[in-house]
Formats: C-alpha cells, sequence, structure tokens
C-alpha cells in the first residue's frame, strides 16, 4: 500500500531531505541512471537525483521517435541551463520496430514499456556498470494500472513485475506518493523554473499514445505537426492539458476542387487538478476554428478537425 501525500500536506522541504537520504541509501556507493522525458515528474526526480548523487547519477533522454517536435533539443537546453548534462540516446529504430503491426491500445503500451526498459535502459544499464534506474512514477500512474484502466509504461511493483529479474536492475521511485499537483509544488522549490513545472503533461508513451491504430513514422509525423499548431494555440488557455490525436477514420474531404479520402484530427483539452477526474474546457469557438483551419491548411491530408467534449470518466484524457 503507498500512502498518498497530498499537495496540501507536502511538505517540500522536509519531503527532499527524506528522499535526498533514501536515494543514498539506495544507490550506495554505486552509480545510476535516470530517465529524463522532459515532463514534469521526470524533470522534478531528475532534480532530486541530483542533488542526491551529483555526478554519480547519469541522466538519459531517450530520443524514441515518438516525441513532439524539437522535444530533445529543447530538454537538453533547459537542463545545461540547470547545470545538468543531458545524454540524448539515439533509439528510434528500436521503438519503430517493436511498434510495427501493433494497433491494440495495451499491446502498444506493453511493446514501449519492453522497448524502454528491457532492451534501452537494459543496454544503458550493463554497459554504464549502475544498479539502479531512477524515475518520476507517480500515483495517478500506479491507480490507473492496479485498476485495469491503463497500463501505464512505467508501473511494474504492483503488477508484481521485479525489475531486478525482469531487466536486471532496480527501479527507485520516489515520487510514488504524489500526484501531479504535488510534483509541481516539489518541483518548484527544487528549483525547475516555470516552463518546466508548469509544463503541461506528456504520457511516457509519448504520441504512439494518441495514434489510434497502426504507429508508422509517416502517422506519428502527421499527429506531430497538428500537435505543433494545438500546442502553439492553447499554451496561455491555462488548461490542465492538450493534445491532437489521429484517428484511424479516413473520411471524404475536398481540397483543390478534387475529392481526398483524408485523415481526421481530433483535438481535446482538459480541465482537471490530478488527471483522475477531467471536463474538457469550453473553448472559444473562434479558437477552436482557427486552430482548425491552420491543421488542415498545414498537416499534409487532414480534412477533417473535431474537437472532443466528454468528461473523464467514462473517458480517459489519452486516446490509447
Ligand atoms: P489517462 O489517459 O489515463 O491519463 O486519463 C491520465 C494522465 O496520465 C498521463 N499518462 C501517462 N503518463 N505514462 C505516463 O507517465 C503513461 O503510460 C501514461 N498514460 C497516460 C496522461 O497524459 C494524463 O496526464
Amino acid at each position: 500500500m503507498i500512502t498518498e501525500i497530498t499537495a496540501q500536506e507536502l511538505d517540500v522541504n522536509q519531503f527532499i531531505e527524506e528522499k535526498i537520504e533514501e536515494i543514498r541509501g539506495a544507490v550506495g556507493g554505486d552509480t545510476a541512471i535516470n530517465a529524463l522525458s522532459g515532463g514534469v515528474d521526470s524533470s522534478t526526480v531528475t532534480m532530486l537525483g541530483h542533488r542526491a548523487l551529483g555526478d554519480r547519477l547519469r541522466t538519459v533522454f531517450v530520443e524514441n521517435g515518438i516525441m513532439r517536435e524539437g522535444e530533445a533539443a529543447q530538454v537538453v537546453g533547459f537542463f545545461k541551463k540547470l547545470g545538468v548534462t543531458v545524454e540524448v540516446v539515439d533509439a528510434r529504430k528500436e521503438f519503430f520496430g517493436a511498434l510495427e503491426g501493433i494497433v491494440d491500445p495495451e499491446q502498444k503500451r506493453e511493446a514501449i514499456t519492453q522497448t524502454f526498459y528491457k532492451q534501452v535502459f537494459g543496454r544503458i544499464v550493463r554497459d554504464s556498470g549502475a544498479k539502479c534506474l531512477l524515475q518520476g512514477t507517480i500515483l495517478t500512474d500506479v491507480d490507473e494500472t492496479v485498476a485495469g484502466i491503463k497500463r501505464q509504461h512505467n508501473v511494474f511493483e504492483q503488477l508484481g513485475i521485479d525489475p531486478q529479474q525482469a531487466f536486471g536492475y532496480r527501479i527507485l521511485e520516489p515520487l510514488i506518493q504524489l500526484r501531479k499537483d504535488g510534483v509541481r509544488k516539489l518541483g518548484k522549490a527544487l528549483g525547475l523554473p516555470e516552463a518546466l513545472f508548469d509544463r503541461i503533461p506528456f504520457p511516457g508513451p509519448a504520441l504512439a499514445a494518441r495514434v489510434v491504430g497502426a504507429v508508422t513514422q509517416e502517422r506519428i509525423e502527421t499527429v506531430r505537426k497538428a500537435t505543433a499548431i494545438v500546442e502553439g494555440f492553447l499554451k496561455d488557455s491555462g488548461a490542465f492539458q492538450y493534445m491532437a490525436i489521429l484517428h484511424e477514420d479516413r473520411v471524404t474531404g475536398m481540397r483543390d476542387g478534387k475529392r481526398e479520402f483524408g485523415l481526421q484530427i481530433e483535438v481535446r483539452c482538459w480541465e482537471s487538478v490530478d488527471a483522475r477526474t477531467a471536463s474538457p474546457t469550453r473553448l472559444s469557438f473562434d479558437v477552436l476554428e482557427a486552430m482548425a483551419g491552420e491543421i488542415t491548411g498545414k498537416v499534409p491530408g487532414v480534412v477533417s478537425v473535431t474537437y472532443n467534449i466528454a468528461s473523464k470518466p467514462p473517458s480517459t484524457l489519452e486516446v490509447v
């Protein structure tokens, strides 16, 4: 049983002290690897880990080919300013290879999990001699996985999986008692700039969580372009999270006077505090229309844009 610490209860200074001790105790005289995606959770864990271990922590950003536009360079740049060196590991071939031919959402998540932990981190850990991986799993990830809603990419122990046996290293999860609002409070206290601790959440399975059906390089490129447009329009909306989704359905459209059996993008924008429940943001129709115009105008092959108006539950935030 994991005891939750709510954002209100969280005494950041005491929490930081305790976790630094725990991390130092667990790693001992060894080195550790830390998985950074640039999201709020992994950014916070990176800062905490560096306070605890300094140079004995190697921070790795996995370029899996399913991240957002310019993400690797942006994350490396952010952390350089914070004095943290981030190593980018190119694993694009491995991820696209693992995702080939998979359309089922849970199988997609499983393929990503295995590629991250068994292949990519397995290799990095073996090559570096590190004994543990430090990562930013939070309580919401555990809840949804245990409840059988979604297999979050970063949850093992609660499913009876021993990472030591499965992958050959231990996993430390210092944020596991917190939810998103608590992590933001902690990240701020650890010196993350607002651009990082207030970043909208982004899932571990990345853009693959936003492609219904086959995940190919071409389909990822479509959702990546649409995502950049949606994020550009909604960055000042104050919403909890917003995203573009590529559907499998094709719909008849027209371009240059000709029929085009084209692609369909769904836009979602959520109001939420901790991602457990959420409702759609009441965006103005002017914003929605302008966004649709830009998506159909700039993303090749897209002829239709829809806006989600369902809440969680029964929806979930991501589509996969
Ligand atoms: P759902 O789609 O389950 O998402 O309503 C709730 C929140 O969790 C994020 N999410 C993930 N985060 N690994 C993560 O680290 C995952 O596998 C994962 N799946 C969803 C999602 O973006 C939302 O903020």
